[in-house]
């Protein structure tokens, strides 16, 4: 089993619902990733209203031999109200054994592969039982079908009830300078007490920093400019590398449909941010001096 290395390249905006990249686009990025040492791909079932993974699929079928080389990630859970879903009646979540077999098998064949790198719970679900879950996890490894484990979102109560049963090796939550509350609610703190490897959503916090009619923001983007000129690099870089800087060895999964922004996020595993430079970005997070 490969670790997996930072950065992460997620795909939720590759497809419907953002670029709608063609099979020779979808190539184009996973071929420019795999160049540049990125070959960890994030998806769930849901991305593009279930069509994604299958799109994502096609462009790896090219090359038969491009699955040795790519690490999946998916997530199952969230169940969406979608043409392509048409017995959906509302948004509901579904952890339920069966759910998450049917989820995981169907992935597998969207993508056209026998085995995921990694399967997610995407949501916490007020009605999941952890047995439940963890008896779908045995039968998945047991086939083959899954190599690791974990959940997405999850606090940490969420996670220690889950891991008296099964063993939990990711936690995919949102993590960024626009979103810092994992650094303060536990999550993180429950990564390094359980070796549990956090993984960060929306790392560039989606580019909303840019909205400079937000004070907040326009504070926090001045401030990571003054570090990017320090340092020498850019303003994506310090972004990454403040999430990086914590203990717990945050993974950032990057949405982005620019190769250029993955490689600002790999340049990022190069940048060490002294702990006062953190401290000065996080006070501009904050707003005001510490206690
Ligand atoms: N587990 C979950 O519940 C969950 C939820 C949401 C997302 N995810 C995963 O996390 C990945 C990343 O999330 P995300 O795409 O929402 O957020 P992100 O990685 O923080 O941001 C990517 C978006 O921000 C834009 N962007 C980044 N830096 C920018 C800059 N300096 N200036 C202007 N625009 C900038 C990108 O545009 P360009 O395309 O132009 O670069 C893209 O639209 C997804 O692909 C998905 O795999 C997981």
């Amino acid at each position: 089993m490969q670790k997996i290395a930072s950065p992460v390249a997620g795909c939720m905006r590759w497809g419907k619902w953002g670029a709608q990249y063609s099979t020779k686009q979808y190539r184009t990025m996973i071929d420019a990733c795999l160049q540049h040492g990125i070959n960890t791909f994030d998806h769930a079932d849901i991305y593009g209203d279930y069509t994604t993974e299958e799109e994502f699929g096609n462009a790896m079928k090219e090359d038969l031999s491009l699955r040795d080389r790519i690490q999946l990630i998916t997530k199952c859970g969230i169940q969406m109200m979608t043409a392509n879903r048409p017995h959906h009646q509302i948004k509901s979540y579904n952890t339920s054994k069966e759910h998450i077999i049917h989820s995981a098998e169907t992935s597998l064949k969207h993508f056209g592969t026998s085995y995921l790198d990694v399967l997610l719970i995407h949501r916490p679900d007020p009605l999941m039982h952890p047995h439940e879950i963890a008896e779908a996890v045995f039968h998945l490894k047991k086939q083959g079908k899954i190599l690791q484990f974990g959940v997405s979102n999850f606090l940490p109560h969420h996670v220690n009830a889950l891991r008296r049963f099964v063993e939990i090796d990711y936690n995919q939550v949102e993590i960024s300078i626009i979103h810092t509350a994992p650094f303060l609610n536990g999550v993180l703190d429950n990564c390094l007490e359980h070796h549990i490897i956090p993984m960060a959503w929306a790392p560039l916090g989606g580019g909303l920093f840019n909205d400079d009619s937000s004070p907040h923001f326009r504070r926090i983007v001045s401030s990571a400019n003054e570090f990017a000129e320090k340092y020498s690099t850019g303003i994506n870089q310090i972004l990454v590398a403040f999430l990086l800087k914590h203990p717990s060895k945050i993974i950032p999964v990057i949405g982005t449909t620019k190769v250029e922004r993955l490689l600002q996020a790999k340049e990022a595993n190069t940048i060490f941010l002294s702990r006062e430079d953190w401290f000065k970005l996080w006070t501009a997070v904050i707003g005001e001096d510490i206690p």
